[in-house]
């Protein structure tokens, strides 16, 4: 059949949430939950969800998206649907797993290439020509391939592609604040590492650069790969049902900061919580991986970012896992654990009123599912 399928993950924040945005680092990690994008071509003009036209304001990934990537003169009308098991409004990286598999979609459906020849690029590419000059990229090497993407012999998107426009995406939908942890996490998947210096040369893939108000801000991306732990190791996300908007959160710590002096403390503890914790991942030691998550719940408590809900749920998990902490934000969203018995740290989890996804640590990035020999344009 004549369809472009993508698929991309959510994200949990295994250390370094809050510390990242005052230029510690932080490490991320995709999840089992994915988001699935399906393009088809379809009799009517336009681009449809259902039989409603997209509409701008409810789905403005998709939107931008299109506008940005969609040549909807040459393309034909579209039939676009989206399935997730991402949970949306915990943390857990939905709109970065949607803005992730709608670029690889897009890209795809395109039928566009790689340009293996050059490691230096804008992005952005609007359907009239024009680029609209929102990021930079520099990147190590030409630029790699995506798994599974290689469809038809040639290579239509790649992570660092993916990740790029998933960013432009979510920045254009949420007036230019997005941090590029959840898209990087989406479309490299496995584990990623955001800092404001190259922490490992290895392993870094690109520095991405955006302007935030009147200042550039950029972070030195790395892509740490599947580290593989032990065997018979998961991480159980547990969700408080509470909803607190990142932004806030956000905000509620810049406020304290400035009378709580404590708080840049705890902050300088996270960024060397997030090295030790880099060490025992790559050292593929589990234990030392947990006790750096529990202690770095700790200081995220410090700083004023945990909630009774999720102190519950931290406290239900820890007699049967390695570590536990929140992910993401805080004041609700979710929590996370490590453990070697899954069964037993997401029953007490949900015994004390969470509700639990199991998920291996780092799974595959984004994804190309099916595409059409040439996308889904006519030719000209
Ligand atoms: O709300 P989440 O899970 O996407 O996490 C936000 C992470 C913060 O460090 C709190 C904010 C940020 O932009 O990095």
């Amino acid at each position: 059949m004549d369809e472009v399928v993508a698929s991309a993950p959510g994200k949990v924040v295994l250390f370094g949430e809050h510390a990242v945005v005052y230029g510690h680092p932080a490490i991320a990690a995709s999840i089992a939950q994915r988001t699935t994008v399906t393009l088809r071509p379809a009799e009517q003009p336009g681009v449809h969800m259902g039989r409603t036209p997209l509409d701008a304001a409810q789905h403005p990934h998709l939107a931008t998206m299109m506008g940005h990537l969609w040549d909807a003169e040459r393309g034909p009308g579209l039939g676009i649907s989206v399935a997730s098991d991402v949970p949306r409004g915990a943390g857990l990286g939905s709109s970065a797993a949607l803005a992730v598999a709608c670029a690889t979609a897009f890209r795809a459906a395109r039928g566009r290439h790689v340009d293996a020849a050059t490691g230096a690029w804008h992005e952005g590419h609007a359907s009239d020509g024009t680029e609209p000059d929102l990021f930079r990229g520099e990147s190590v090497d030409a630029p790699k391939t995506l798994e599974g993407e290689r469809v038809h012999g040639e290579a239509a998107v790649s992570a660092e592609e993916a990740s790029l426009l998933g960013h432009v995406a979510e920045a254009l939908s949420q007036d230019g604040r997005a941090s590029p942890m959840d898209t990087l996490a989406s479309a490299y998947g496995g584990l990623v590492l955001l800092s404001n210096r190259v922490e490992d040369e290895e392993t870094w893939v690109m520095r991405r650069t955006m302007p935030v108000e009147q200042h550039e801000r950029s972070w030195e991306l790395h892509h740490l790969g599947d580290l593989r732990l032990n065997e018979g190791l998961s991480l159980v996300v547990g969700h408080t049902g509470i909803n607190a908007p990142t932004t806030n959160m956000v905000a509620g710590v810049a406020e304290r900061r400035s009378t709580d002096k404590g708080i840049d403390e705890a902050m300088n503890a996270i960024g060397a919580l997030v090295h030790r914790g880099l060490k025992a991942l790559m050292a593929g030691d589990a234990e030392a991986v947990g006790r750096a998550m529990t202690e770095n719940h700790l200081l995220l408590r410090r700083i004023g970012v945990s909630h009774p809900k999720l102190e519950t749920l931290v406290s239900a998990a820890l007699p049967t896992s390695l570590g536990a902490k929140l992910t993401g934000a805080g004041g609700g969203g979710c929590m996370i654990a490590l453990t070697r018995d899954a069964k037993a740290t997401s029953e007490a989890i949900e015994l004390a009123g969470g509700r639990t996804w199991i998920t291996p640590l780092g799974t595959q990035g984004a994804r190309l599912e099916a595409c059409p020999e040439g996308g889904l344009l006519r030719p000209d």
